[in-house]
């Protein structure tokens, strides 16, 4: 049995009363406290997500270990949750550790693949009650071992049939996103026709709301990307989701929604201010503080947007 939270029930009552939940990727102690922190003061539930490269990066063993501690330090929610979990062996290994809910993203592979992929990890993550995100259709970026250059958009009819055959407890849908800074070229904007449409499938066969995942959804700041480049960071012509695009989502059916380059946006803007101001300085506490500092207000930004504050 996991410690942490069963997002299934957590889903429902989000569905119910039409927010979403952020999910924020972790790598580290200080964002980690930042995130959890963060959901504390808002009383928000709230998904703590590794991705293959964060695994990689800091080792299972510490993120699990980390996540725990801050778990027991907080009175709301907390979801331990596998982002973009490229094969069977990486779900099973994150399940056998102790997360409540893992991603299979089958996306890139074949409809027929996906599925078989997707039915093998509920029947092992079922087993030991944890959730099972799945994702059909495909957002542009890179991922580690999950990338693609081209996206395309969720076919309504294959997600009815994709959910039918899987059995997964959610669903992360192409409509528009992109990972990463650089999202749109112009003005952003979403397939909320096509978002209404599989929401209106999936319900009616559901019997109960189904919900739905919205990846690449940093809004990426004007006055984060500026504060960064104001200290050297080069960020061209970075852009992201608007915001009010997420908030409309976060009513329509979108119960998930994931976020990393925002945070890492805050992180790194933040430090590299500290150091140019303060020279002197050379003590890691010092500027990560500051940096974990702002990135709780980061997250604090995204958990009122998407409307989960006193919901935990
Ligand atoms: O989509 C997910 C995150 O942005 C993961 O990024 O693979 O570099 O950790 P990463
Ligand atoms: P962003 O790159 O827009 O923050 O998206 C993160 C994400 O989707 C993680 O799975
Ligand atoms: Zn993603």
């Amino acid at each position: 049995m996991s410690l942490f939270a069963d997002p299934r029930p957590l889903f429902q009552k989000a569905l119910a009363e039409r927010y979403a939940m952020g999910a924020f990727n972790i790598s580290n102690m200080e964002m980690i406290q930042a995130i959890v922190e963060g959901a504390e003061s808002l009383g928000s539930p709230v998904f703590l997500q590794v991705s293959f490269g964060a695994k990689k990066y800091a080792g299972l063993d510490y993120l699990v270990a980390l996540a725990e501690v801050a778990q027991k330090n907080t009175s709301v929610p907390v979801v331990l949750h596998l982002d973009h979990g490229a094969n069977f062996d990486v779900c099973k290994q994150c399940i056998d550790a102790g997360f409540s809910s893992v991603m299979i993203d089958g996306s890139a592979l074949s409809y027929p693949e996906n599925v078989a992929l997707t039915q093998e990890v509920v029947a092992y993550a079922h087993k030991y009650n944890v959730a099972v995100e799945a994702e059909l259709g495909q957002l542009k970026g890179v991922e580690d071992d999950v990338s693609s250059e081209e996206s395309y958009f969720t076919d309504p009819h294959q997600a009815l049939d994709f959910v039918q055959k899987t059995g997964c407890d959610s669903l992360a849908i192409s409509i528009g996103t992109s990972h990463g800074a650089y999202k749109f070229s112009g003005e952003s904007s979403l397939d909320f026709t096509r978002l209404k449409e599989i929401k209106d499938l999936i319900d009616y066969w559901n019997k109960v709301p189904f919900p739905l995942v919205l990846h690449g959804s940093s809004s990426v700041p004007k006055e984060w990307v500026s504060l960064a480049e104001k200290y050297g960071a080069q960020l061209g012509n970075a852009r992201g989701v608007s915001e009010d695009l997420l908030s409309k989502a976060s009513k329509l059916g979108i119960a998930k929604i994931n976020i990393d380059t925002d945070l890492r946006l805050a992180f790194t803007g933040t430090l590299r201010q500290f150091l140019r101001e303060n020279p002197p300085i050379f003590d890691p506490r010092k500027y990560l503080g500051e940096s974990k500092k702002n990135m709780k207000i980061m997250v604090e930004h995204k958990i009122k947007l998407f409307g989960s504050q006193n919901k935990g």
